[in-house]
């Protein structure tokens, strides 16, 4: 496992993280049981993955407690760095999620995150969305007080745009983004990847497998298509005529990764986390099978002249693509 440092802090982070949206158990992954999340945290912990990123809002409380109670459990929260956020929150018996990045809310938030998480500070602190009814700048003198506190070790955050990390900046160190980015969700590499790399902000890269799409499951392996429809992704890339495109696409991406022996997740995967300016790919893994197979993605490099051609192929896929329904990459940060 390769370690990266994290800019303006001593902390040095693995290629991979665990991502654990899905240990909240919520009507976005479906059922998952607590044990089997506990199971991944071991083995991942065990495997050289130091870093745990988890949210408030994955399964409105239950991922951070998962975490929280796994860590305290075996005594392992010193040997992890613990990511999380705030800025999103839930009324009871109200499937709708609000933006509230108050300093109120931001206090009480960050007391929440702790306890569930049973830990007195937070290694990386992340405001998980801009909030329209909130400035930036306060939202930043807020992040300034707990990390001058010491509660927070590093301060991180969200789906923010370079203007938005501009404003942030004025007030507040910046240590690290957490954008989408994957091979079919790249609109990161024009503008805000450069930003940072100038800006020594390291990019933690959200959903490198497309939310499971560029597993290449659904298009090879017979796997049955999901019913978690509320993932748009998943609604466009899953049905026709995306779906045939997709399944040339991921027939073309499987001889590459084949010729390394590995799977169509292992190459997705490293390509990810040696993109330009990239950090680490946060996978998003369900069970010890599945950790196995991401772990896999470490430890080797795919050549210059395989990286030339995912790009053509990319490039291939994506005028096929056009007109074929929305093309995320173009979405807006609200
Ligand atoms: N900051 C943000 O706004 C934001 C947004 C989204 C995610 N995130 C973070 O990023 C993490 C990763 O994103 P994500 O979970 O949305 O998407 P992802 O990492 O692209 O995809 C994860 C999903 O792919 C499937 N999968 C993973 N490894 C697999 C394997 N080896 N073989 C087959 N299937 C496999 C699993 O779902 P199935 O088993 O159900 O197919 C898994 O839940 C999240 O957990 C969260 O920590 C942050």
């Amino acid at each position: 496992m390769d370690y990266r440092k994290v800019s303006g802090s001593d902390m040095k982070v693995s290629v991979i993280a665990l991502g654990t949206w899905a240990f909240g158990n919520d009507c976005w992954w479906g059922h998952q049981d607590d044990a089997k999340s506990c199971d991944v945290l071991s083995e991942a912990i065990a495997s050289g993955i130091n870093l745990i990123d988890t949210a408030p809002i994955y399964g409105r409380g239950h991922s951070e407690e998962v975490v929280g109670k796994f860590l305290q459990k075996q005594g392992l929260r010193e040997q992890v760095i613990l990511a999380t956020k705030l800025g999103l929150k839930w009324e009871d018996k109200n499937p709708k999620i609000f933006h509230d990045l108050t300093p109120a809310k931001m206090l009480e938030e960050i007391d929440a995150s702790r306890k569930r998480l049973r830990t007195d500070y937070i290694d990386i602190y992340q405001v998980h969305w801009p909030d329209p009814d909130n400035p930036i700048g306060k939202t930043a003198e807020t992040m300034h007080k707990f990390y001058q506190k010491g509660i927070i070790r590093a301060v991180g955050v969200s789906n923010y745009s370079v203007g938005q990390m501009q404003e942030f900046k004025k007030y507040c160190p910046l240590h690290t983004l957490q954008p989408q980015y994957s091979m079919f969700e790249r609109s990161i590499e024009s503008e805000v990847v450069p930003f940072c790399t100038e800006s020594n902000i390291a990019i933690f890269a959200y959903a490198p497998l497309y939310a499971g799409i560029l597993t290449g499951k659904f298009f090879l392996d017979n796997v049955p298509i999901p019913n978690d429809v509320n993932r748009k992704v998943k609604q466009i890339e899953l049905t026709e005529p995306r779906f045939s495109i997709n399944k040339e696409f991921f027939k073309k991406l499987k001889n590459i990764a084949s010729s390394y022996g590995k799977t169509l997740t292992q190459l997705a995967i490293n390509w990810n986390f040696n993109q330009e300016g990239i950090t680490l790919a946060i996978v998003g893994t369900r069970s010890v099978t599945q950790l196995k197979d991401n772990l896999g993605s470490t430890d080797w490099q795919i050549s210059p002249d395989d990286m030339e051609k995912i790009k053509e192929l990319l490039e291939w896929r994506k005028e096929m693509c056009i007109g074929t329904g929305r093309d995320l990459s173009d979405k807006k940060i609200k």
